[in-house]
């Protein structure tokens, strides 16, 4: 069965200004918006100890404000070297102007 965990409210959050979360059981989250739509990714680079929340997101990539590296904020995937290992992502929704993270 599947839970719902409380992230931020959406306006806490806006495209180009990814939000770090935490809560219990997780690692640092970064939450971002794009479109009017909502991911979350791990903050932690896998290349390094960098919040990616500090970092700079252009569109769906966050760039890791360390080597320059990036992810695509969809998928976790990397998009620019350093970074050669996926952030993890986690699907979210969104409920009266709440994200929140679905965890299976
Ligand atoms: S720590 Fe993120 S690119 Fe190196």
């Amino acid at each position: 069965m599947s839970s719902k965990i409380l992230l931020c409210k959406t306006d806490a959050v806006s495209d180009g200004a990814p939000l770090n979360v935490n809560v219990e059981g997780f690692p640092s989250l970064a939450v971002y918006e794009l479109d009017g739509d909502y991911f979350a990714t791990d903050n932690l680079c896998t290349h390094g100890n960098a919040m990616l929340t500090d970092g700079y997101q252009e569109g769906e990539e966050i760039e890791c404000p360390f080597h320059g590296g990036a992810f695509n904020i969809k998928t976790g995937e990397p998009t620019a070297f350093p970074c050669q290992v996926a952030i993890k992502s986690y699907p979210v929704t969104v409920e009266n102007n709440e994200i929140y993270l679905v965890s299976a």
